[in-house]
């Protein structure tokens, strides 16, 4: 990246419902064992929402808290993006409905599609946005309840998934924070390897795609990995190479959190120890595009930031899509 994009995190929030899933829960429900869960993803625990709270429900939880750390007032966000696979309705936006809930009245409001890349995504589109006149202040939201759509007789993907919400606030700077490079990509071709068939035009909803399960999530997870290892690995590697810095420069790693085995694997092909790497998907599971901003913020709120830290995001998921971040805080 030729010119640095001075922009600032000006504020995180996050929100986990209460109600904690457990392994063992697990065992009760499917054919499963704590150990086989452990063993293949690094999961212990996963937050479920109950049946009456939808997305935006905890998305605004999350925004009140980024509002409330950055010392703004919801009047002052000029646009709201936000990155989810669950959103209230197919349409209108979540976003809209959460600019409602908040209070936002001056601010764009609009839902990113890009699954677990969605947050990085929407991120970039944020700060593409603060180049422009008029938009000082964009609110960014990662927020999933997967569990509505998780096959709960599926073994092979309901233990996998997590509900969870988080958000940043931006605003251009001149203090030093900035963007160190940002780079999005997409895989079409693989478009297939994890998806919801039904629901959308290309099959639309009717008795047999319930009776058949077509809403629920559907992926070739052998696939995925392998090519989850690879895409993250090359993703840190590029950009840590774009952005001019060396590993050693970077305090921390917040990967989507996916899986630890996909996670230690890639850093191993890197020859890269995982003390910077922040991990929550023990206690959280795969919370899609929420995954990121949760763990920042967790990171944010905990005083465990300082300014001038280098932090990368990598992401990667349905779509296929791909996406890294570096940022100096
Ligand atoms: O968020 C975006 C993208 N998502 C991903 O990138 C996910 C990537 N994929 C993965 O993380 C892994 O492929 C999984 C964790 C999903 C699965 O791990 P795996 O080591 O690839 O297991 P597998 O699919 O090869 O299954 C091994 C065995 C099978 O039994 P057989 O055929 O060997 O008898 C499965 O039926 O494990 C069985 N199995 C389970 N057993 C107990 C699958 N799910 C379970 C389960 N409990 N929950």
């Amino acid at each position: 990246m030729e010119q640095k994009l001075g922009v600032k995190i000006i504020g995180t929030g996050s929100y986990l419902p209460p109600k904690v899933l457990t392994n063992k829960d697990l065992e009760i429900m499917v054919d499963t064992s704590d150990e086989w869960i452990v063993t293949r993803t690094g999961i212990h625990e996963r937050r479920i929402v109950d049946k009456n709270t939808s997305t935006s429900d905890i998305a605004v939880k999350a925004a009140r808290e980024a509002l409330k750390n950055a010392d703004v007032d919801a009047e002052e966000i000029d646009a709201i993006i936000v990155a989810t696979v669950t959103s209230d309705y197919v349409f209108p936006s979540t976003a809209c409905l959460i600019q409602d809930k908040i209070g936002a009245v001056n601010a764009a409001a609009f839902d990113i599609s890009a699954a677990c890349s969605g947050f990085l995504y929407s991120l970039t589109i944020g700060v593409a946005f603060l180049k422009l006149q008029n938009f000082k202040k964009v609110m960014i939201i990662g927020a999933e309840t997967l569990s509505k759509i998780a096959d709960w007789e599926d073994r092979a993907t309901c233990v996998l998934f997590g509900d969870g919400a988080g958000a940043v606030i931006i605003e251009a700077s001149d203090n030093g924070s900035e963007f160190l490079d940002i780079f999005l990509g997409a895989e079409g071709n693989g478009w297939d390897l994890l998806s919801i068939p039904a629901g959308g035009s290309r099959t639309p909803t009717s008795i047999d795609t319930v009776n058949n399960k077509g809403h629920y999530i559907k992926m070739k997870g052998n696939e995925l990995y392998k090519w989850a290892v690879k895409t993250m690995k090359n993703l840190i590697a590029d950009s840590i190479q774009r952005a001019g810095i060396t590993y050693d420069d970077v305090k921390y790693i917040i990967p989507h959190q996916v899986n630890i085995r996909i996670i230690d694997a890639a850093l191993k092909r890197l020859k890269m120890a995982d003390d910077k790497v922040v991990i929550n998907l023990d206690k959280y599971g795969n919370t899609s595009a929420a995954s990121i901003p949760i763990a920042l913020d967790h990171l944010n709120c905990a005083g465990k930031i300082n300014k001038g830290d280098i932090l990368i995001f990598v992401a990667f998921g349905s779509g296929l899509t791909l996406a890294s971040t570096i940022i100096k805080w």
